[in-house]
């Protein structure tokens, strides 16, 4: 069996200036010092990228983007493309967030472009799948991780899929306390493995980390981490603080 090597994942949305975010990742690089047993990635809003970035130069802790545009330039106000992320030494980029595709219309389609887009580009798309409390209630949960992956992985190569990265963020979990529990959890990881398993092959599926994302802190990691198909955390509100989220990282490093 491969060891996927666990990773931890901030996603700090629409929070925190420029001054602010190098404050926190200052703290969160003293603290975690040079360890390397897990995989540690930030991303802050766009503003604060290339802030960070300098403040990241020799820690082991990689940048993210939260978007991208899946043009390389032209007339898009206001938008951000990839190569413009990697001129700031961007290396991820979170696609698909529920909060995208709730309240700024992302669908599958473009969603997949813009995947397509950072694979080119070379950076590593976190693509987020996950289903609404409406379409859990009524049995429809794995039917819609399955359309959000198939669709969003369309056109993937093999090669190229050794380098995404999926995160299960149930809607439901998001930001409201209300944790899925690990078993809820782990049933969904072990679906998006098969998947994984049809589209590209067994020895690709073993290699994706698939991230948990939904109320995941402190409290309540040992036990989500501790499941075969959990890989790692992409974490909101505990990302915020330095304290919750390296605390999250050693939860990972000893799983
Ligand atoms: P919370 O951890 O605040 O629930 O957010 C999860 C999330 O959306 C990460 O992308």
């Amino acid at each position: 069996m491969i060891l996927r090597k666990k990773l931890i994942a901030g996603n700090w949305k629409m929070n925190k200036t420029s001054a602010d975010s190098v404050t926190l990742v200052k703290e969160i690089a003293q603290q975690i010092g040079r360890q390397t047993e897990v995989d540690v990635l930030v991303c802050p809003p766009a503003t604060a990228l290339e802030s960070v970035g300098r403040t990241l130069e020799g820690a082991n802790i990689k940048l993210g983007a939260q978007n991208m545009h899946f043009e390389a330039s032209g007339a898009f106000t206001g938008e951000i493309s990839a190569p413009m992320l990697r001129d700031l030494f961007v290396t991820h980029v979170i696609l698909g967030h529920s909060e995208r595709r709730a309240l700024f219309g992302e669908d599958d389609q473009l969603i997949n472009q813009k995947v397509l887009s950072a694979l080119k580009t070379e950076l590593r798309p976190v693509l987020c799948v996950g289903e609404s409390l409406e379409e859990r209630e009524a049995g429809d949960t794995l039917k819609v991780v399955q359309t959000q992956l198939e669709a969003g992985l369309a056109g993937v190569s093999n090669e190229q899929a050794a380098s995404v990265i999926l995160a299960y963020e149930p809607v439901w979990a998001i930001g409201t306390g209300k944790v899925a529990t690990s078993d809820q959890a782990q049933e969904v990881h072990a679906f998006i493995r098969e998947l994984l398993t049809k589209l590209f092959g067994e020895t690709i599926a073993q290699k994706v980390r698939i991230l948990y994302g939904g109320s995941m802190k402190p409290s309540n990691a040992d036990e989500l981490l501790a499941q075969t198909d959990i890989d790692g955390g992409l974490i909101g509100g505990a990302a915020l603080e330095a304290r919750s989220f390296v605390d999250l990282v050693k939860a990972a490093a000893k799983s």
